[in-house]
């Protein structure tokens, strides 16, 4: 129950069996996966994409409508040029030649992050892999690349404001599903669960405003030792969550 107007109707309720639409994760632990086999970061990053084939993999088997995945955020930046390199290095490998892989799985890809910074062969990536799976009706995967939630929030909050003062909107009309409306992630359900590897216990600007009502799971593996039984753990926690949306049962 999507609309991608400026209403926004999402069904927030997760499968009948229990089985989250919407999973989010924050893939964390990739240089100290590395350095626990004193092996340079770029290969935790490579064992990372790795991880990311597996999981997507996995969420397809289990019938999960959407994966958000945190591949680089707005503060990625501040690494060294080298590792900066080495991810941009490891998003393009992916996104030339997994597309296939993707299409003929029936994934639909979409990507949501400022394309402004990123370099031009990346964002023509981008939007041929999100051109190229459009029409899949499988798993939808969302990479936010070059992503920042507080960024995104203030993008909407301009946009509204634009629109107010060109007397487009009413100002008291602005309210929560006209607002999530003008998100990056307009067109998705927010997420049921976000899951953040390696004991880190932070959403580090990811997915704010729609992590109001999600279940935050905590794991203690390292991002490249991320396997389906790992997600399968997360869903079983996520199970037994009494979910309220603010309200009292029973
Ligand atoms: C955190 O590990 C992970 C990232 C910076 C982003 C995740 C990137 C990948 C999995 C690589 C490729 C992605 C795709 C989509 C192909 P970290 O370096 O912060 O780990 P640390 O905290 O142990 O240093």
């Amino acid at each position: 129950m999507l609309s991608t107007g400026t209403e926004k109707k999402i069904d927030l309720t997760p499968g009948d069996d229990g089985t989250p639409t919407h999973v989010a994760i924050i893939m964390d632990g990739n240089g100290r996966w590395a350095k626990q086999r004193r092996l340079p970061r770029v290969a935790g990053h490579k064992k990372g994409a790795d991880a990311v084939r597996e999981c997507v993999r996995a969420c397809g088997e289990l019938g999960i409508s959407y994966l958000t995945l945190y591949a680089f955020s707005s503060e990625n930046w501040k690494r060294s040029e080298e590792e900066v390199d080495d991810l941009m290095g490891l998003l393009r490998h992916y996104l030339r030649h997994e597309i296939e892989a993707l299409n003929r799985n029936n994934v639909r890809l979409r990507c949501i992050g400022g394309r402004e910074r990123l370099s031009s062969d990346i964002v023509e990536l981008m939007t041929h892999a999100e051109e190229r799976t459009a029409r899949n009706t499988g798993l939808t995967l969302i990479l936010a690349l070059n992503y920042g939630a507080q960024a995104e929030i203030v993008e909407a909050a301009r946009r509204l404001a634009a629109k107010a003062a060109a007397g487009e909107v009413k100002p008291e009309e602005i309210d929560e599903t006209m607002f999530a409306a003008h998100l990056q992630t307009a067109d998705f359900p927010d997420p049921d669960i976000i899951i953040r590897t390696s004991g880190e216990k932070r959403l580090s600007n990811f997915l704010l405003w729609q992590a109001a009502y999600a279940e935050l799971i905590f794991i203690d593996d390292y991002w490249p030792d991320f396997t389906k039984e790992t997600l399968l753990k997360a869903l079983a926690e996520f199970g037994l969550r009494e979910r309220r949306y603010g309200a009292r049962l029973g």
